[in-house]
């Protein structure tokens, strides 16, 4: 009741001023206190409050899982805001139904298939606007073509996209074998969540949702369904050829993983735990914390993000720009640090050729990059000479052209790269009955290419293998995917790596070189969308986002970059020990590397003066370790070696 009031008394005062306080600069996960939390419910006002049968739109759950004004309510141990409906709102799923590439997208698969245009939408719709698909399935209330686009346009639940209700009234049944957006919608209004026992006082009397403890929500099952997409592929005249293609394969990459095994759940990287629980409502004031887990939701999307924030209004999206600014950041940190490592190491260099070995290690739960077949990862190699000339650039990206040296076709996976006309680019690549690449998802025949990292514990013999494969030219590549055994042959499958040789002839003379690796990954290529945006003067839905599309910033987001050094006349084998990269910037790991035959019992950091630092364990020392905690100078690796005896290595930090 006190809430009531405090709402009813600032409610005429916030929507004057509105404007004037949602500037980018407001940081939606400050430490909400009165005014602030206020405005914060205020935004979430524009949320959908539509009541069906089987769903409800979020707004209906504003009331008691948004920011608390008390500051009591759902914040984590620092006194932040993890309200579910603050995280939830500027991702990629509560758009899902707006995004206007998706929009784009299905206007695009109906103008090339005509006669099939609303069979096509009834398709997209079950995944990207699940409340109103299956509200008018279950009432029998869609068309004899299903729930279509013009259904979609003046559905308010349906416009509120992947929704509260959308994943909470998912029934336990079968949900690991489900696929396309198949949900078992629960007919008795149930919101099933994650911890047990939920006091039911206030909830299901106002949303009639009843909170229930399901451990299904704790589970990959419950995101399968929507995360398992395959067509039924058509010819060039339209007609089915009664082949099944799978298209996106998140879930089954992830049950060939070892995260499965070892229980890592899509909610263990996706919607992270909250230390210690939190109060889950806000209302009554007498609830403790419970298990509590972050709707962060996401993944690589930075860009459509940040158009869909530059745009909002157009599109009469709800989230606020500092909304939009949180989550681009959480996709951006992620990409950088949770995604993917790279490591790059000179081989023998003799006679005017360099050669380094550069490997990419995916860090995520599934294969890198996971889900809608446009994204894509590439590798940028530089090699700079110690005066500065440089002599050789594979990757190089412009606004114009995208990634250069891409073949107009498609570009192979490389197992060795030696012109600047060939570029590392991970992906997947499908043809038509013909062979022919295309974008067109209801085409999609043959794979042709699927290089895509693996996660670690991916195995081809594995039952799911069929739906997850790799393409034809990684299959042939026998280190994808494999360890690499102490004597340099190769060992196990299941490493979730790509190692590849950049081979580079050098007549310039230089004897010491830098290489600069870079990842870097796109969400949205321009090449991807290109043949859709020849239909712009034949759909508003493909004009809009062409337009869109054109004024935004599609600079890849760099994920990684690494430097090694590497000198001519380096034969690998009688070698010092060396530090690497030495010299090391700031923010780099530093690695040992043994010479053949070699092998360090202890190792030990020191300054200029020998003073020991500190001791640091071999394997972290041959791995990689984190230096930064030390000022600018000259050191020393101290090396006990097997076998009795001591190595100092000098090494530089810039
Ligand atoms: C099984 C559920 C499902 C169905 C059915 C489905 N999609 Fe999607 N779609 C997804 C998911 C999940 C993603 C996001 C994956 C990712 O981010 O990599 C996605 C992403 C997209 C994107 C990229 C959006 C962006 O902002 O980058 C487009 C475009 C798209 N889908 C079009 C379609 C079209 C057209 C159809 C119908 C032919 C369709 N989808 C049917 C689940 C589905
Ligand atoms: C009138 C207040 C109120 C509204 C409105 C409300 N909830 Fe709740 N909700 C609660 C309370 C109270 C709890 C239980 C907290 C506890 O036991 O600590 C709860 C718990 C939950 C849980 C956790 C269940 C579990 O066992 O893990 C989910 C999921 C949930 N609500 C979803 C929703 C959704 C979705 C909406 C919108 C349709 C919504 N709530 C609207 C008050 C509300
Ligand atoms: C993509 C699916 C999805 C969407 C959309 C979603 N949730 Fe959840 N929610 C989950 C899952 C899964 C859990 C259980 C997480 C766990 O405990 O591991 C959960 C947990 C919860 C909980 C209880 C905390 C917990 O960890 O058990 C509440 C309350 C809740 N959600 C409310 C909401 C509200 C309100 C919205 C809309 C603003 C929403 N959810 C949107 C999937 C979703
Ligand atoms: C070990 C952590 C981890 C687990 C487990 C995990 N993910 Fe991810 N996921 C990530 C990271 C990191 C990214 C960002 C990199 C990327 O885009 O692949 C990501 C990206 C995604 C994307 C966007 C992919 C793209 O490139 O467009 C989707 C969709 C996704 N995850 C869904 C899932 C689902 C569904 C599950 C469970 C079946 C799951 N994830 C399990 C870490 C994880
Ligand atoms: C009702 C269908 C549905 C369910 C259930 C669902 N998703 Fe999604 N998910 C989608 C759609 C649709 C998109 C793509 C939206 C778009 O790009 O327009 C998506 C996108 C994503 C992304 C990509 C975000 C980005 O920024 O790249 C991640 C990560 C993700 N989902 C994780 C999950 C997890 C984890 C679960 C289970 C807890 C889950 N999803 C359950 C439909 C669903």
């Amino acid at each position: 009741m006190k809430r009531a009031t405090f709402f009813a008394f600032f409610l005429p005062l916030i929507s004057v001023g509105a404007a004037v306080f949602l500037t980018a600069a407001e940081d939606p996960h400050q430490k909400f206190k009165g005014d602030d939390a206020a405005m914060m419910r205020w935004r979430m006002g524009e949320l959908c409050t539509e009541e069906g049968v089987y769903f409800t739109g979020s707004g209906n759950c504003v009331n008691c899982h948004a920011p608390d004004p008390e500051g009591e309510a759902l914040v984590d141990e620092t006194g932040h805001t993890v309200s579910p409906v603050t995280d939830w709102q500027a991702t990629m799923m509560a758009n899902s139904a707006r995004d206007p590439f998706w929009q784009a997208k299905v206007a695009h698969e109906g103008l090339v298939n005509p006669d099939h245009r609303e069979s096509i939408e009834n398709v997209c719709t079950a995944c990207h606007a699940p409340q109103g698909f299956h509200e008018a399935h279950l009432t029998g209330t869609a068309g004899p073509n299903g729930y279509t686009m013009e259904d979609l346009a003046d559905d308010a639940l349906g416009l509120d996209g992947v929704g509260c209700a959308a994943c909470h009234t998912i029934d336990d049944i079968n949900l690991a074998g489900r696929s396309n957006g198949d949900l078992p919608i629960n007919p008795e209004n149930v919101a099933w969540g994650g911890f047990e026992n939920p006091w039911d006082g206030l909830m299901s009397g106002q949303t009639g949702f009843i909170p229930v403890y399901g451990e299904h929500m704790r589970n990959s099952e419950v995101c399968a369904s929507c995360h398992s997409l395959y067509v039924h592929t058509q010819d060039l005249g339209g007609e089915e050829t009664g082949q099944v293609y799978f298209e996106q394969t998140t879930y089954l990459e992830w049950v060939n993983s070892a995260f499965n095994a070892e229980n890592v759940q899509c909610q263990g990287c996706h919607m992270p735990l909250v230390e210690g629980g939190a109060i889950a409502a806000t209302q009554p004031n007498w609830l403790f914390p419970q298990r509590f887990g972050k709707h962060h939701l996401v993944g690589g999307n930075a860009f459509m993000l940040k158009l869909m924030r530059d745009n909002a209004v157009t599109l009469e999206l709800s989230a606020s720009p500092a909304q939009f600014d949180s989550t681009i950041a959480r996709t951006e940190r992620s990409l950088q640090n949770e995604t993917a490592q790279l490591h790059a190491l000179q081989l023998p260099s003799q006679a005017g050729e360099w050669l380094f070995e550069v490997e990419v290690e995916n860090a995520a739960g599934h294969k890198f990059p996971s889900g809608y077949p446009s994204r894509l990862a590439f590798l940028e190699f530089v090699l700079v000479s110690s005066a500065g000339d440089t002599l050789f650039h594979s990757g190089k990206w412009s606004p114009e052209e995208g990634v250069f040296g891409r073949d107009a076709a498609y570009e192979p996976h490389w197992n060795e790269i030696s012109s600047e006309e060939q570029v590392q680019v991970y992906e997947t690549v499908f043809g038509d009955v013909s062979g022919t690449p295309t974008q067109l998802l209801e085409r999609a025949s043959v794979l042709l290419k699927d290089n895509r990292v693996p996660p670690r514990g991916f195995y081809s013999n594995h039952l799911a293998y069929d739906t997850v494969r790799f393409g034809p030219m990684a299959e042939l590549d026998v280190d994808f995917n494999h360890y690499r055994n102490a004597d340099g042959s190769v060992g196990e499958e299941g490493s979730g790596t790509d190692r590849l040789v950049y081979r580079i002839a050098d007549g310039s003379g230089a004897t010491s070189v830098q290489a600069h690796v870079r990842l870097h990954y796109i969400a949205v290529p321009a090449r991807w969308v290109s043949g859709m945006f020849e239909y712009s003067d034949q759909s508003e839905a493909i004009a809009t986002f062409e337009s869109m599309f054109n004024a935004s910033d599609r600079t890849p987001v760099l994920m990684k970059s690494t430097t090694v050094s590497g000198w001519m006349g380096y034969d690998g084998e009688s070698e010092q020990w060396r530090v690497a990269p030495n010299p090391v910037a700031e923010g780099q790991l530093i690695r040992l590397i043994p010479p053949v035959g070699e092998a360090a019992t202890a190792v030990w950091l020191t300054d200029a003066n020998g003073r020991v630092l500190r001791e640091v364990s071999v394997n972290e020392a041959m791995s990689g370790h984190r230096i930064s905690d030390l000022a600018a100078g000259v050191y020393f690796a101290r090396i006990q070696l097997v076998g009795g005896g001591w190595k100092a290595v000098r090494w530089v930090k810039l």
